[in-house]
């Protein structure tokens, strides 16, 4: 019996291993074909699964000859235009890691693919399936904290992965701060970032050849003002992968580490006096039957069965990875810009 999915991967390094691991797992998915540029890579692959797969080094051969109607792009940044283009243009559907696109050209190539196609382009963006940040978003809409006015995000992990995030011009705001800007955006209930100031830059000792710590500051739509500082050289007092975070309302802050329970101060109703006194909430956090990669998947496949929008959605997703796009064309001019189209901001008369 043919399978809902016949899916084909194309990038079969350290990642696809959990994509694979969670499709297998999927009745309606059968995985048709592999590629790799590296042939070896696609080769190991299927031995390690044992998957009855038809190996190939390119996306255009593999199209041709396996005829998928889903592409999983699990390849490096730089290939995903190419990859997402053509498998779209062949009639496919395509969920694929993030980023988005490694460029705002890209993104806009792979809007214009997916309008023409009429098929879907969805984006794993794992972080924001965590429970901490969803009962963090329950308590903002349940007014906890009033209006929120700031967000603040750190991030600090001295990671040493070598590979071509090492290579990569702008290492942390493509390849991890995308996540921690889409985990801002879903805590203001899906809001747009309207304009970006951005200073990105490589410390001596960084290990990176491009820039690996940024400092940005988003307006976001609604008023609320977002705060990022990352870095992927800075070694000492760690952060969690999710970032700490600090969430400032009219009324009082949430604050999270990234990993234990979230917990709130809020203005006891009526104080008055130089230092209000504050009551402390801690936040409920509701488990999740899964999380990260298993759940972003489960939806996406489940948005791809009933025709329902995903989450991450190309319409959607691309919001996020229009933050970035705006931080890195803010940090080449040293000034702000818009974030729908890179332009600059004009500034203050
Ligand atoms: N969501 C997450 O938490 C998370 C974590 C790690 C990586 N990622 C993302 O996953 C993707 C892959 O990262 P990785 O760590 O597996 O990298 P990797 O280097 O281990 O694997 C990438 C693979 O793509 C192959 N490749 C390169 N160009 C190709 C092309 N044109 N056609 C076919 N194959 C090609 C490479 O040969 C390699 O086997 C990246 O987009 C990365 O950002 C996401």
């Amino acid at each position: 019996m043919e399978r809902r999915f016949r899916v084909a991967i194309v990038g079969c390094g350290q990642m696809a291993n959990t994509w694979v691991d969670l499709l297998k797992r999927e009745p309606d998915v059968h995985i048709e074909a592999l590629a790799d540029v590296d042939l070896d890579r696609a080769r190991d692959m299927a031995a390690r699964y044992g998957l009855e797969a038809a190996i190939f080094a390119s996306v255009e051969a593999l199209l041709d000859e396996a005829r998928p109607n889903l592409v999983v792009d699990t390849a490096i940044p730089e290939a995903r235009r190419a990859i997402v283009t053509a498998a779209l243009e062949r009639g496919c559907d395509v969920i694929a890691e993030k980023p988005f696109a490694p460029t705002r050209a890209d993104a806009e190539a792979i809007l214009d693919a997916v309008a023409r196609s009429g098929r879907r382009y969805i984006v794993m963006q794992n972080r924001r399936y965590e429970p901490h940040l969803r009962a963090i978003r329950r308590a903002i809409e349940g007014g906890l904290i009033g209006r929120v006015e700031q967000i603040h995000a750190d991030f600090f992990i001295g990671a040493h992965f070598g590979g071509f995030r090492e290579r990569m011009e702008h290492p942390l705001l493509l390849d991890m701060a995308i996540h921690t800007f889409d985990q801002a955006r879903f805590l203001l209930g899906g809001a747009k970032a309207e304009t970006a100031l951005c200073m990105a830059f490589n410390p001596a000792s960084s290990w990176y050849d491009g820039c690996a710590s940024a400092i940005c500051a988003f307006e976001m739509e609604g008023g609320a003002v977002f705060s990022y500082r990352g870095s992927w050289s800075a070694e000492g007092f760690r952060t969690s992968w999710e970032s700490t975070w600090r969430i400032v309302g009219s009324r009082g802050t949430i604050a999270w580490d990234g990993s234990a329970k979230p917990e709130a101060e809020v203005v006891v109703e009526g104080a008055e006096g130089f230092l209000r006194p504050y009551r402390r909430v801690l936040i409920d956090v509701e488990p999740m039957p899964e999380v990260g990669h298993a759940a972003c998947l489960r939806e996406m496949l489940a948005a791809l069965r009933t025709g329902q929008p995903a989450e991450t959605e190309s319409s959607d997703n691309v919001e996020s990875a229009r933050m970035m796009y705006a931080a890195i064309e803010s940090a080449a001019i040293r000034a702000a810009v818009h974030v729908a189209d890179g332009s600059p901001v004009a500034p203050h008369p």
